[in-house]
């Protein structure tokens, strides 16, 4: 029996890996240029982190986790997102204070337990940032406009921002009641899961994709119209300053996110080209969330992209043809003295910075002329009895076919 990747996940080589080189290159420099800073945290955390965070009655908690015993029986996750691990990060290593600001960018794998289908995977990559110590509007649309940075230096275009406020501490309860009294008189209607979700956490209802649900979604009131009046001049001025910013969005008042630590702005940037897992990025403020892992009093916002999602939109554009020329030369041996002689010359260019390669198959001058053609050297070497007796290189230019000597490079 053949061994198989698990299921949702992926190998990824060849021309598709460039394309996740270049991705996590823009990506970084994007960061870099709004001065977030890399933070790497660990591949897994205490199950408790997550759950205390994402919150117990979300898909991602309830259903999507990986969660095992390590062999002292301590519940461990692999982390399903890299926002609750920034924070515990922040915290535990005194990163963020209430009076200074801190930024930080993270690339890599997270790991979800959901159905696979397009776009949606078990283990899946993001490149997200985390800006702490602001509740100035003005950070909310720092990061949004990031987002769309970050798309624009990746090339991809036709892109939509919706944008959302779920209120704050005082006036978000207020909402998921209005919700709750809304959707109480069609329970019998919505599928198992959101019946459990209208009593534990219905805000959850909201994430369903179930489509017998969705008719009953799209008459659940606004959350705009439930926003205190602070959290209305905030979601006022974020808008306000993305206008100035010429930023286009949408405002889309049944957008809530399927996480639980959401506070004001949420927003999403959508693509029409993706089929129903739409979202290439996420995010929004959570201005509670340190204090309630044990932090300081410090807001907070961010959001992440999902890179196999960028990835199927490059996949159509003419970046991901690109693919420069890697090797220099092919080095071609005549006979088994001329491979020895081959095998020092290739460690030679590699010294003097090119890149070089050869057969190590024992094939024959034709088999390695046609190896040489195929690998997309610039040129072949040719290395025979007379070469060496003369100290001189045969190069052969395999673009335009010419053919000349060289002497040894030095
Ligand atoms: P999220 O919406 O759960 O938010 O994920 C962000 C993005 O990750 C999604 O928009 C999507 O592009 C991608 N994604 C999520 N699940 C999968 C999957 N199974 N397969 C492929 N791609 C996927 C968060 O994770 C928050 N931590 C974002 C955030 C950062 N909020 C504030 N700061």
């Amino acid at each position: 029996m053949l061994y198989q990747s698990p299921r949702g996940t992926k190998d990824v080589f060849g021309q598709e890996v460039e394309i996740w080189q270049k991705i996590e290159i823009v990506c970084r420099e994007t960061f870099a240029r709004y001065n977030f800073s890399e933070i790497r945290t660990p591949i897994f955390e205490q199950t408790e982190l997550f759950a205390r965070s994402i919150g117990t009655t979300t898909d991602i908690v309830n259903k999507e986790m990986y969660t095992f015993l390590d062999r002292k029986g301590r519940s461990l996750t692999l982390r399903p997102e890299a926002t609750a691990p920034v924070v515990r990060a922040a915290i535990q290593n005194n990163l963020i204070t209430p009076d200074t600001v801190a930024k930080f960018y993270y690339v890599g794998p997270m790991f979800r337990y959901e159905r696979p289908q397009a776009g949606r995977q078990r283990q899946f990559h993001q490149a997200g940032i985390e800006f702490f110590g602001s509740s100035d509007p003005k950070a909310d649309v720092e990061v949004i406009n990031l987002a769309v940075d970050l798309f624009l230096a990746l090339g991809l275009t036709g892109l939509e921002v919706d944008i959302n406020s779920v209120g704050c501490v005082k006036c978000q309860p207020g909402y998921v009641a209005a919700v709750k009294q809304a959707l109480q008189a069609q329970e019998k209607n919505l599928c198992d899961d959101c019946k459990e979700r209208l009593k534990l956490n219905p805000l959850r209802v909201l994430d369903c994709k179930v489509k017998e649900c969705q008719p009953y979604i799209s008459q659940v009131p606004s959350a705009q119209k439930s926003l205190c009046p602070e959290c209305q001049v905030n979601f006022e001025q974020v808008k306000k300053y993305l206008a100035a910013r010429g930023i286009k969005f949408n405002d889309n008042v049944r957008l809530v996110r399927g996480l639980d630590y959401y506070t004001r702005t949420v927003f999403e940037v959508v693509s029409k080209q993706l089929g129903a897992q739409n979202a290439v990025c996420g995010g929004g403020r959570y201005d509670n969330l340190v204090i309630n892992l044990g932090g300081p009093e410090v807001p907070a916002v961010g959001f992440a992209a999902g890179l196999e999602r960028v990835v199927e939109l490059l996949k159509n554009t003419a970046v991901a043809g690109q693919s420069a020329p890697k090797l220099d030369y092919y080095i071609v041996a005549m006979n088994t003295e001329a491979r020895a002689v081959a095998f020092d010359l290739m460690a030679k260019y590699r010294a003097l910075g090119k890149t070089a390669e050869m057969d190590f198959q024992d094939r024959s001058f034709k088999a390695q002329m046609k190896a040489a053609d195929k690998s997309g050297a610039k040129f072949a070497v040719i290395i025979g009895e007379e070469e060496i007796k003369e100290k001189m290189l045969t190069i052969k230019d395999l673009h335009s076919g010419n053919q000349a000597r060289e002497p040894w490079p030095r």
